[in-house]
């Protein structure tokens, strides 16, 4: 299948039969996301993998009991920063520096332009402005999964603060922002799989400005 067949073969699957995901494909849609783009390069989140069967069965209540949540074969937390801190900032600046081996002037001007805003805003708006960052990565996971032929349910659909106290992410400086349940499809026990998938025209959806 080419990437477009597998984008219209994934859905945001209702039911997953427990089968488990090759551990291959798990690290492929792991390094996607790694891998996804973010403002500054700064990263400001992560991912926690959930394979715990009972921490599954505790997050459940608390994302509309939505069964993928335990049916699945891993559970993907994604978690992003609460605040952008001097420390977090520099982290990534200072590991920049040690991966390319030299330090450079226009990047370290940025890294004092950078010191200078976010850590001054509040931590609501950092934390917003994080939390994007984690969609991107979240979109890349998504898109991976399908190409792996795994499948996956994209999920706002849970309380963040129960979930944080599950996972201890408070104390990490975290908050969980989406799951991503990924397994394989239970199709006959999955009201979405036979509907046509729906989306806008391309009419709709694209401006062309020539
Ligand atoms: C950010 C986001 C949050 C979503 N939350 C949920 C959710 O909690 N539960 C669910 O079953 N589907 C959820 N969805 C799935 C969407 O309803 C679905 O992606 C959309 O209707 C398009 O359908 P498709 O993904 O099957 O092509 C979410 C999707 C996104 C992108």
């Amino acid at each position: 299948m080419e990437l477009i067949e597998k984008l219209n073969w994934r859905f945001a699957t209702k039911a997953m039969n427990g089968q488990k995901v090759p551990q291959e494909k798990v690290d492929k849609i792991l390094e996607a996301a790694r891998l996804a783009p973010t403002s500054s390069g700064l990263q400001p989140f992560e991912i926690i993998v959930v394979t715990n069967q009972e921490i599954k069965e505790q997050i459940k209540p608390n994302a509309w009991n939505q069964p993928q949540v335990t049916d699945c074969s891993h559970l993907l937390v994604f978690a992003a920063w609460d605040n952008y801190t001097e420390e977090r900032i520099n982290n990534m600046f200072d590991l920049t520096n040690d991966i390319r081996g030299f330090k450079n002037e226009g990047w370290e001007n940025y890294r004092q332009m950078l010191l200078g805003t976010y850590p001054q805003r509040s931590a609501e708006e950092n934390f917003t402005h994080a939390a994007k960052q984690a969609y991107i990565s979240f979109g890349a996971a998504i898109i991976a999964a399908a190409f792996e032929e795994v499948d996956s349910t994209p999920m706002e659909g849970f309380s963040p603060e129960a979930v944080d106290e599950i996972l201890n992410l408070k104390e990490k400086g975290l908050k969980s922002v989406l799951l991503l349940p990924i397994g394989y499809r239970d199709s006959s026990n999955d009201w979405l799989v036979n509907l046509t998938k729906v989306r806008k025209s391309k009419e709709d959806f694209i401006t062309e400005v020539n």
